[in-house]
């Protein structure tokens, strides 16, 4: 077995490089996919958790950036801009340093996970917080690769290229898994991952990869949920900051993905993706961040709704560590985290119910 070298390197003739490229990597990609036992008996189903919080910056953001900052990097620009949620911050800071050029990361003030804000300032980010929201922050970050030699790195690019390295996720669950499965879910932010995953699914089957398509089933914070809404939402409030995003750029795209196959976008409540969150870690030992928790949420509300037929193999992608945001998580561990004892086996064995 030879080391896994990235997502460029092992797939490289799915990917918009060329021998020139160079490429700029931290062996992102490779994630593992880890079988629920819990969600397993919950549905009747296969279910397989797709650990995109493995990742080096610890998210699914790491795959589209190695793309993009190579592409700059080729291109021959020094800075480049994202808007940004958090994620996408801290995986566009991490390898545009790498590559040697500035990253410029611009984020909603104050609506950002604290281990998010962190990995953008370590990683060498020029860090504007903007009064506004995400949908501003980008409005913002495409007048500034419109009018001036920086280079965008969103998901909502027209070249692609984050969306390319970010289908990868699509080629591994194939390859690990022999064929792709019924059902694939995620939740929806931008649109961006939802697109990219459909593309890669659809590219690995027609390529002879896979022998059939999965069902794609995204969703959105019930604060923050545009495209089940079928309308913009002008202030998207959710705890899952990630996907605070009120018009995705990628919403058709999205749209296409649900309806080429024969799939859904839904919407769950707050209450609903913390508890997933939680469980998720607890039974399972998958910490992951409130956004990251949503497709999790997503299964557990179609399977109380009858919509889950036994079965199936199904895959859920978690997209980002718990470690980003731990304010959230210690905030819903309540007094949990507050019971303090005296350096003493007696007190120490009571505070534990031994005795
Ligand atoms: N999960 C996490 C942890 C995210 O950070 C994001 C998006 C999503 C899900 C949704 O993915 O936007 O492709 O539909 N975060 C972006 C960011 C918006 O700026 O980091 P999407």
């Amino acid at each position: 077995p030879r080391p896994w070298r990235g997502v460029i390197e092992e797939y490289r003739s799915w990917l918009p490089v060329g021998p020139d490229t160079p490429v700029v990597t931290l062996c992102e990609g490779g994630t593992p996919l880890v079988p629920s036992a819990w969600l397993a008996e919950v549905t009747g189903c296969e279910v397989w958790i797709k650990v995109e919080g493995d990742n080096p910056t610890g998210s699914f953001k790491d795959r589209g950036m190695t793309v993009a900052v190579s592409k700059a990097a080729e291109a021959g620009v020094k800075m480049v801009v994202c808007a940004s949620t958090g994620n996408t911050s801290a995986s566009a800071a991490a390898y545009a340093s790498r590559a040697g050029l500035q990253p410029v990361v611009l984020v909603p003030e104050g609506r950002i996970a604290q281990g998010k804000l962190a990995q953008a300032i370590v990683h060498g980010a020029r860090l504007l917080q903007v009064r506004g929201n995400f949908d501003d922050c980008l409005r913002l970050a495409r007048g500034l690769a419109e009018e001036y030699p920086v280079v965008l790195v969103n998901s909502a690019n027209e070249d692609n290229y984050r969306l390319a390295g970010q289908k990868t996720a699509a080629f591994e669950v194939v390859d690990v898994l022999g064929d792709a499965p019924d059902l694939h879910l995620l939740p929806v932010g931008n649109a961006g991952n939802v697109t990219a995953y459909w593309a890669g699914y659809q590219e690995y089957a027609a390529a002879g990869h896979a022998t059939r398509l999965p069902r794609m089933w995204g969703f959105q914070a019930a604060g923050a949920a545009p495209i089940v809404a079928g309308q913009p939402v002008e202030h998207p409030e959710t705890v899952a900051t990630a996907i605070r995003v009120g018009r995705p750029a990628r919403w058709t795209q999205a749209v296409a993905a649900r309806d080429e196959s024969g799939g859904r976008i839904d919407a769950v409540p707050d209450e609903e993706i913390l508890a997933a969150q939680s469980k998720l870690a607890a039974r399972e030992g998958v910490f992951v961040e409130p956004a990251s928790a949503v497709g999790v949420a997503g299964l557990l509300r179609a399977q109380a709704e009858g919509l889950v037929d036994p079965g199936q193999r199904i895959v859920i992608t978690v997209t980002g560590h718990g470690l980003k945001d731990v304010d959230t998580a210690l905030a819903a561990a309540g007094d949990l985290v507050k019971l303090v004892v005296p350096p003493d086996p007696e007190a120490t064995a009571r505070a534990l119910e031994l005795r």
